[in-house]
């Protein structure tokens, strides 16, 4: 099936760290991707800007490697990647001094009504201090949005401080908080799976639901990052964006509709009813040594070079919801670096049948959903049915078993080509507004300072392993186990 394409309106793109990583591996490649889809209009600018100084031309080789070096050989083609460059230009410019403000804002002045995009790839620090140039330089015209990258601060306090700051210059409505995971095909679908089907939400509550666990594992390990990882941990990495906002899509009441608002609403509604976190029920971790990623890796702190650092490399939580839908579901969830495979799933583990007519059939496993956002999106029933042929009645667990690949055949664009462009046609719905923010915080934050006052260091683990035991004790606590099965 053919990707459609719908073109949007006219716009300049302003991507500020436009030398860093985030802008290189991801925000070039995906606006490329989007001008070879026909998507981007010609019209269309985009600027970089960063502190270095340097030419349009030496701009343009810097993007030109990040394509090769991030975007397949097999979707690049010259002419497509020459008129791609072409859009092009740089102005250097640093958030604590004048210069390269006003060429920027000339820049842009030839252009008063068109849609802008300011993408703040840059240290969360600057996000004050930009959007105070962005003001004073005369360039938030009603048709200038903002988007900004997690981490938005690193507590309750500091979350509030940085959207105070960006709310300064920009309205709520004009204020793009990133979180890619909603940019995810599969997570998208998750809304499909739920709000087109009338086949769960019926089953959809704490009658039919026996528990909820959802695992964001990755083979990497903190790479070129730990300056940052250090200060942030799995907790404030994974659990307060990425992973809440997919316990939130399982777990909201349905929206009345796809609007920003009506979405984001239900969302929130979740983040209120989470219970405050009891000590038994969370669980961190560090690797140590071991093999991963098909190879001998180091433990955490030898990467670090610091031996007395506390942060965790993983988090295991049971969380609970307070609301007449949940009560008494378990949420269980875990992320961590350095574990077994790179996988991201959400299994939806259904109730056991309330009595067995097969008698001597063999043991009745439970419905499960499983819902694999990455690698190989797909969404399997897991039921039980006949084992086929003669030899009586007996029962066996198999798969209704939808591969996204396999049924649509198509690229699966990375979430900042959706997450772009939903910003240049004033769609917020994929976006965090500030209220889920800050009340993720409310529920990590007292988390945070359990840890930060306890004096026991995070548990050991070891490299390519699923974490500690004890995060394994957390769930089979309860009587459950963690889904492992294919991973
Ligand atoms: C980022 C985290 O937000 O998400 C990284 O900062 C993590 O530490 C990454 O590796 C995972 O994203 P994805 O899309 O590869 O699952």
């Amino acid at each position: 099936m053919a990707a459609r394409v719908i073109a949007v309106d006219p716009f300049d793109i302003v991507v500020f760290g436009a030398t860093g990583d985030l802008a290189q591996r991801k925000l070039l490649p995906a606006l490329f991707y989007r001008w070879q889809a026909g998507q981007m209009p010609p019209e269309a600018r985009i600027f970089g800007v960063a502190r270095r100084r340097m030419t349009d031309a030496q701009f343009r080789t810097l993007a030109a490697d990040a394509l090769n070096a991030h975007v397949a050989a097999a979707d690049r083609d010259a002419d497509t990647e020459a008129s791609f460059l072409d859009r092009l230009a740089y102005i250097a410019a640093d958030a604590d001094a004048e210069p390269g403000w006003p060429e920027l804002a000339a820049a842009l002045a030839g252009q008063p009504g068109r849609i802008r995009v300011f993408y703040l790839a840059t240290a969360p620090e600057l996000f004050g201090p930009i959007c105070e140039r962005l003001s004073a330089n005369a360039m938030v015209t009603e048709q200038a949005r903002v988007v900004v990258e997690k981490p938005i601060g690193k507590s309750l306090a500091s979350a509030r401080a940085v959207n105070d700051a960006v709310g300064r210059a920009f309205p709520e409505d004009r204020i793009y908080r990133i979180d890619h995971y909603l940019g995810k095909e599969t997570v998208q679908n998750l809304m499909a799976l739920r709000f087109a089907n009338a086949l769960f939400e019926p089953v959809w509550n704490a009658a039919h639901i026996d528990h909820v666990q959802i695992t964001v594992g990755e083979t990497l390990g903190v790479e070129g990052r730990a300056g940052y990882y250090d200060t942030a941990g799995a907790l404030r990495d994974m659990v307060q964006n990425h992973i809440l906002q997919l316990l939130c899509l399982i777990a909201m009441e349905p929206p009345t509709s796809l609007s920003a608002d009506a979405v984001r609403d239900e969302k929130l509604k979740v983040l209120k009813s989470l219970v405050p976190m009891l000590p038994d029920n969370n669980v961190r971790g560090q690797y140590r040594a071991g093999a991963s990623a098909g190879g001998p890796v180091r433990g955490y702190l030898e990467e670090l070079g610091d031996h007395t650092s506390h942060t965790e490399t993983f988090v295991a939580l049971k969380a609970e919801i307070a609301n007449w839908r949940w009560a008494g579901v378990p949420f269980f969830l875990r992320s961590g670096k350095r574990l077994p495979a790179r996988v991201s799933e959400i299994v939806v583990a259904f109730r056991p049948i309330p009595h067995s007519v097969f008698d001597g059939a063999g043991p009745i496993a439970p419905n499960r959903l499983e819902m694999r956002l990455q690698p190989d999106e797909s969404v399997k029933l897991c039921l039980m049915v006949k084992d086929p042929g003669p030899g009586g009645m007996r029962l066996t667990e198999q798969s209704l078993n939808m591969s996204f690949a396999e049924a649509f055949g198509v690229r699966n664009p990375d979430a900042y080509e959706r997450l772009l462009m939903d910003v240049v046609r004033g769609n917020q719905t994929l976006f965090m507004r500030r209220d889920e923010v800050e009340a993720a915080w409310r529920w990590i934050d007292p988390i945070l300072n359990t840890w930060s006052t306890a004096a026991e260091p995070p548990k050991p683990y070891t490299a390519g392993t699923w974490g500690p035991s004890a995060a394994i004790a957390l769930i089979e606590r309860s009587g459950r186990t963690w889904h492992e099965d294919g991973l």
